[in-house]
């Protein structure tokens, strides 16, 4: 009898250690989650995906699979793009991903990963306009562009020019569209996307690609967060990974 119930005990207390993973030794540790922040107005790096609430884009496969690689799962919100950063200050995420431009000006309030790609700004002008042909132009005009943005930095260094800073960016395209002001300055693959899918029907671009400007994931400031990152995007870069997630969105890479 009391064989039995010492034998009893020895099984339960081991089926406890096996359900819990106590002594397993290769129990993998829970995957940590990671909050990534994103303002989804800005195809093809993050977006909505038609009829459903789901992002989708360039930068959202970019950094599930940096994320995925560096041991964590990328957990995605949404929130207006100048929120981005006092999130990451105030730790309320851990990264800001948003085809944000690293600045100066940005680096003295967070940390950012290498860069990840190249942009610029670019005007954009309904295609009815031939008076507009460079930033020389908008001297005096109304700009729309998305609040926060390298794009209503530049906008609002033109000389009496009229800014209007829409929280969304198709909302900048669209007051361009309703003729409420003569241009948007926005990032080029965006305006060009969008052009691509639609909306050269009513708008063209003008001039050429301002200066570059490098995107990358913004991090706390200081927080070794940064260099997993980096290790993580070099690796995806030497495997093929990035290539492929840069393939599905912009096809094939222009040398
Ligand atoms: N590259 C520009 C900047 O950093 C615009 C980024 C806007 N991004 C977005 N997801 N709306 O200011």
């Amino acid at each position: 009898m009391k064989k039995l119930l010492v034998f009893i005990v020895a099984a339960m207390t081991l089926m406890a250690m096996l359900l819990t993973g106590c002594g397993g030794g290769e129990q993998k540790a829970a995957e940590k989650v990671l909050k990534v922040g994103t303002e989804p107005s800005f195809a093809p790096f993050e977006f909505q995906k038609e009829g459903s609430k789901e992002l989708t884009g360039f930068d959202i496969d970019l950094i599930k699979a940096v994320c995925k690689q560096a041991g964590y799962k990328a957990e995605i919100s949404s929130m207006g793009f100048d929120a981005l950063i006092p999130a990451i200050m105030s730790g309320n995420l851990d990264i800001a991903v948003s085809g944000m431009t690293i600045t100066e000006e940005r680096k003295k309030k967070v940390t950012f990963s290498d860069p990840y790609y190249t942009s610029g700004l670019i005007i954009m002008v309904n295609k009815d306009n031939n008076e507009i042909k460079s930033i020389k132009d908008l001297e005096g005009k109304r700009i729309a562009v998305q609040i926060g943005t390298t794009g209503e930095a530049k906008g609002r260094s033109v000389k009496n020019a009229k800014v209007t800073a829409f929280n969304n960016n198709v909302e900048a395209a669209m007051e361009l569209k309703n003729k409420g002001v003569d241009a948007v300055i926005n990032d080029a693959p965006v305006a060009e996307y969008y052009l691509a899918t639609g909306g050269n029907a009513t708008a063209k671009l003008v001039g050429e690609v301002m200066e570059a400007e490098e995107y990358g994931f913004a991090v706390k400031k200081d927080s070794k967060l940064a260099g997993e990152l980096n290790k993580a995007l070099n690796t995806l870069k030497k495997n093929g990974e990035y290539d492929k997630i840069y393939k599905t969105w912009f096809g094939e890479k222009k040398k």
